[in-house]
C-alpha cells in the first residue's frame, strides 16, 4: 500500500472548508434529474451537463473532490481535455463510484445489497491511469419498526469493509458510505438508533478487513427525522444528535466525515451541516459534505440543458458550494442565501 499517496489524497480531500461534489448518478438517477428538466439523457446531454459543473470557475474554493461515474471519467469536454483532467487542473482530486448499485437481498426482500466486486481490482488499475485517487462504495438500509434485520446490517457491512480493504491496497482513498434512508414516517430517535447500530457493524467490519481508518472517508446520513414524520427536528437538534452518534461509534483515527444529503433540501442540508460544525469546534474529525442532490439541484434548473444558461447554471453551483464551505467552518447564516 502507498501510504504516502493515499495520505496525501485524504488530506486534499479533508481540507478545511472544503468538501466533494457527488457527481456520480448512474445512467438511471441521472435520467430521473434530467426529467424534471424535460431533457432527454443521451450521452452528449450528459457530458454537457457535467462540463459545465466542473468547468466553474472558482469551483475549487470549496470543492475538493468530485465522484465521478464509469461514463464520466472517460469523457472529453469541447476543447479535447479530459473531465478529469479540467478537475485536476483546479486541484481538485477526481474520483470514481465503483459499486454497481444495488439488488434485493433475497427474492421478494425489500431490503438490498450492494454489488460490484467483479474485476474491481482490475477495474482501479484503468481508473487510477484515468485520475482517479479515491473511490466510493454505497450500502442503503431502510427503516421501518422491523428493518434493517441483523442480517441486512451484517453483510452490508461486509460488504463495504471489503471494499475499502481492496481499494487502499490497489492506491485509491475508500469512501465509506453506509446511508440509512430518510424515506418513512420514522422520528429522529428512531434514526439515531438505526445509525448507531450500523456504523458499529461498519467499523467492527472494517477492523476485522485491517482496513486503515486513517485513510478513509466516512460518508454517512446525517441523524434526521423521516421524510413523513409529521414531527421534524430542527437543525439544533439534527446536529446534537449526529455528532452524539458519530461520537458513540466512529474512531477518532478517521479523518472525514463527509455527509450524503440524502433528499434534504439544498438549503437545509447547508443548515445541518452548519448546526453540526457550530455545535463545538472538538472533535477529532472534519464535518463536511459529499453532496449530490444539495449542491446540483440549483444548477440543473437554473441550466435547464440550454447552451445560453451555462453561466447560470455555474453561478447556481458556485454559490451552494460556496456556502457549504461556510457551513464547515460554521460561519454560514441565512442571510448569506441572498447575499450570494
Ligand atoms: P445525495 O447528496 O444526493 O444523497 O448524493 C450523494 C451520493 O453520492 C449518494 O450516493
Amino acid at each position: 500500500m502507498n501510504t504516502t499517496e493515499l495520505e496525501a489524497t485524504v488530506r486534499a480531500m479533508t481540507a478545511r472548508g472544503k468538501g466533494l461534489l457527488a457527481a456520480d448518478e448512474s445512467s438511471g438517477t441521472i435520467k430521473k434529474r434530467f426529467d424534471s428538466i424535460g431533457l432527454e439523457s443521451t450521452e452528449t446531454n450528459r457530458r454537457d451537463y457535467r462540463q459545465m459543473l466542473f468547468t466553474t470557475e472558482g469551483l475549487e474554493q470549496a470543492v475538493s473532490g468530485v465522484i465521478l461515474y464509469d461514463e464520466t471519467i472517460r469523457q472529453s469536454a469541447d476543447d479535447g481535455r479530459s473531465l478529469a483532467s479540467i478537475l485536476q487542473g483546479k486541484g481538485i482530486v477526481p474520483g470514481i463510484k465503483v459499486d454497481k448499485g444495488t439488488l434485493a437481498m433475497a427474492p421478494g426482500s425489500t431490503e438490498k445489497l450492494t454489488e460490484g466486486f467483479d474485476g474491481v481490482a482490475k477495474r482501479y488499475e484503468e481508473y487510477y491511469r484515468l485520475g482517479a485517487r479515491f473511490a466510493k462504495w454505497r450500502a442503503v438500509y431502510s427503516i421501518t419498526d422491523q428493518l434493517p434485520s441483523a442480517r441486512n446490517i451484517l453483510l452490508n457491512a461486509q460488504g463495504l469493509a471489503r471494499y475499502a480493504a481492496i481499494t487502499q491496497q490497489s492506491g485509491l482513498v475508500p469512501i465509506v458510505e453506509p446511508e440509512v434512508l430518510m424515506d418513512g414516517a420514522h422520528t429522529l430517535e428512531r434514526c439515531e438508533e438505526v445509525t448507531t447500530t450500523v456504523l458499529q457493524a461498519v467499523f467492527q467490519a472494517l477492523a476485522v478487513e485491517g482496513v486503515a481508518l486513517e485513510l478513509m472517508v466516512l460518508k454517512p446520513n446525517m441523524v434526521i427525522s423521516g421524510k413523513e414524520c409529521p414531527v421534524q427536528a430542527g437543525a439544533r437538534e439534527v446536529a446534537e444528535a449526529t455528532v452524539r452518534c458519530f461520537r458513540r461509534t466512529v474512531p477518532a483515527a478517521v479523518p472525514g466525515i463527509m455527509f450524503l444529503s440524502g433528499g434534504q433540501g439544498d438549503v437545509q442540508a447547508t443548515e445541518n451541516l452548519n448546526a453540526i460544525n457550530a455545535l463545538s469546534a472538538h472533535h477529532p474529525w472534519v464535518f463536511s459534505f459529499s453532496y449530490g442532490r444539495a449542491l446540483q439541484a440549483p444548477a440543473l434548473k437554473a441550466w435547464g440543458g440550454k447552451q445560453e444558461n451555462v453561466a447560470a447554471g455555474q453561478r447556481a453551483l458556485h454559490k451552494r458550494a460556496l456556502l457549504n464551505g461556510a457551513a464547515c467552518r460554521g460561519e454560514y447564516q441565512a442571510q448569506m442565501e441572498q447575499a450570494a
